[in-house]
């Protein structure tokens, strides 16, 4: 299909208004080069003697990297039919081989010159039986976290980042008839809940003893709402479950659950951890990480003012931004997703010590027709096109092998907004990075991105680091090895390792620990990136035929 350009200027954003406002000033009195934005030292997570620290770093999850990992559901879920698996997608087999090569990948992470690397502990492997423990994966990972001691790299470890033990949820049997076993407790949700939130505890707590003299900064689940709509809502992840057109019946009590793990994890690793291991007065600093994007109101493939769809986009950024953090900051629940807490959960309360914020594009939502019952809304999301898509404002900030477009500047309103909505609460883009082969464009997305996070801090938020998504490819869950996000890119016949120009960019802004005017002029502001031409049958920057 022919790719449609989409003349600039973009849409007229609350952002860009602004944006475009600064320039027309600045040209006014001259073309003035962007000036250089200089780090503090990387400082602690939390606390008052971390304000107007930061830190860089580079983050990565074990499913997506590690090789000999049979035991996790998503080995299961992608491997061949005629093997024993379930087939779904691409075979996640040795990913990128990251666990065997885990020392050579974090030489690279030194070498990088970063500061801190986020990385997930395989449950799975930990525990790849109910209540047996490997004490070869414990030693594994502590040789790991040993070896970044010794680099002088400290570690944010992720608990959950979207893949369990077979046990949790088996998805050969997702609706579970017979009831929960210790072979397969069905799941968040169901009947088995209670005894899988009692689990994920008991899995803290493990990791906070055993690692807690190296380890000081803990996320406890990764992304949770996007990973409930996957694995539970639509059912494109492991254990495969649809509940998405019964959203109040089996969708809000997964959520419910997962709320209620978290916050039993965050007192599990709170009790167990007692070593405050980088000496900064702190043992353990607890938070979690929220997938974000920048949201616009739609209608019919195009930017809307309908009150409908700017209620919509409001109803859609409270459940996707908000509903997940209120619920751990002020220990309440809204059930019925209306914007009113209608349950207490004092136990919550105040388990949230950091925030990470995870951000990869903009998209439309639509109040036009209810793609998710409960709510009213329509998302443009995961290939779901009933009119919220909207093309990019640029054809070159479309991501094709995602389908969506990677629009970076958005990022600096919605650190604001969670700035204002919890303040006190220091934030942390956990995550930000692009799908591309194109090595300008990861280039351009690292210093896009930290510049939409300088706009945000000069305008007061609290953001205390960035970590790129990632540090190599590796495999992008339902989309297979496809899309590229590393900073080195992976030979899958020999798994050698190759720099590319983002990389060069990022640890050059790591070791000077200043974003230059030269770095800015080449690869950031708000104009059109280098384009990246894949055929790709996603909608982005394409206008539909008809609308
Ligand atoms: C997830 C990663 C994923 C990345 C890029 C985030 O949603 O945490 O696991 O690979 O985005 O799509």
């Amino acid at each position: 299909m022919p790719r449609v350009r989409v003349p600039p200027p973009p849409r007229m954003l609350p952002s860009l208004v602004a944006l475009l406002a600064a320039s027309a000033a600045l040209a006014a009195c001259g073309d003035a080069p962007p000036p250089a934005i200089s780090y503090g030292a990387m400082a602690p997570l939390t606390g008052d003697a971390g304000r107007g620290g930061f830190r860089f770093g580079v983050a990565t999850a074990a499913t997506q990297i590690e090789d000999m990992n049979p035991a996790t559901d998503w080995y299961l879920w992608t491997r061949p039919m005629d093997e024993g698996g379930l087939g779904k997608g691409t075979f996640v087999g040795d990913a990128v081989r990251g666990y065997t090569r885990n020392l050579e990948d974090l030489a690279l992470v030194r070498d990088l010159g970063l500061d801190s690397y986020r990385f997930s502990i395989e449950w799975a492997r930990i525990e790849p039986v109910r209540d047996q423990i490997d004490e070869a994966a414990i030693a594994h990972y502590r040789a790991q976290l040993e070896a970044m001691r010794a680099m002088g790299i400290r570690p944010l470890v992720t608990l959950h980042h979207f893949s369990n033990p077979v046990w949790v949820a088996d998805p050969r049997d997702p609706y579970c008839a017979s009831g929960p076993s210790d072979a397969n407790l069905c799941g968040l949700g169901s009947a088995g809940g209670a005894q899988i939130i009692a689990e994920m505890a008991e899995h803290a707590a493990l990791l906070a003893r055993r690692f807690g003299d190296l380890v000081d900064e803990w996320g406890t689940l990764n992304e949770p709402v996007n990973y409930l709509l996957a694995s539970y809502g639509i059912g494109s992840f492991p254990p495969g479950k649809v509940s998405i057109s019964n959203v109040a019946g089996d969708f809000v009590p997964v959520v419910r659950d997962y709320i209620a793990a978290h916050a039993a994890m965050y007192q599990a690793i709170r009790a167990a951890d007692t070593v405050d291991a980088d000496g900064d007065g702190a043992a353990a600093v607890i938070g979690l990480s929220m997938s974000v994007a920048d949201w616009e109101p739609a209608r019919k493939h195009k930017l809307s003012t309908d009150p409908d769809d700017l209620a919509a986009r409001d109803r859609l950024v409270y459940v996707f931004h908000h509903l997940f953090v209120d619920s751990i900051v002020n220990g309440t629940f809204d059930a019925n997703l209306d914007g009113v807490p209608d349950e207490q959960h004092p136990d919550w309360a105040g388990t949230l010590d950091w925030l990470g914020l995870q951000y990869y594009f903009r998209a439309g939502v639509t109040g036009e027709r209810a793609l998710i019952p409960l709510l009213d809304v329509t998302p443009c999301f995961g290939g779901f096109d009933l009119g919220a898509c909207l093309p990019a404002a640029d054809p070159s900030f479309c991501v094709p092998r995602m389908g969506y477009e990677g629009w970076t500047d958005g990022l600096g309103d919605v650190l604001l907004d969670f700035s204002r909505r919890y303040p006190g609460l220091p934030l942390v883009v956990t995550e930000a990075g692009i799908s591309t082969d194109v090595g300008a464009r990861r280039a351009e997305n690292v210093v896009r991105i930290l510049e939409a996070i300088d706009r945000a801090r000069r305008a007061g938020a609290d953001v205390r680091g960035y970590y790129h998504w990632s540090l190599t490819d590796n495999f992008e869950w339902a989309e297979g090895f496809g899309p590229h996000f590393g900073l080195y890119s992976v030979d899958h016949g020999t798994y050698a390792r190759t720099s590319t120009e983002g990389a060069t960019a990022l640890s050059e802004i790591a070791k000077s620990r200043e974003l230059s005017t030269e770095l800015r002029e080449r690869y950031g502001g708000t104009g059109p990136m280098t384009p990246e031409l894949v055929a790709s049958d996603i909608y982005c920057g394409k206008v539909p035929a008809s609308p």
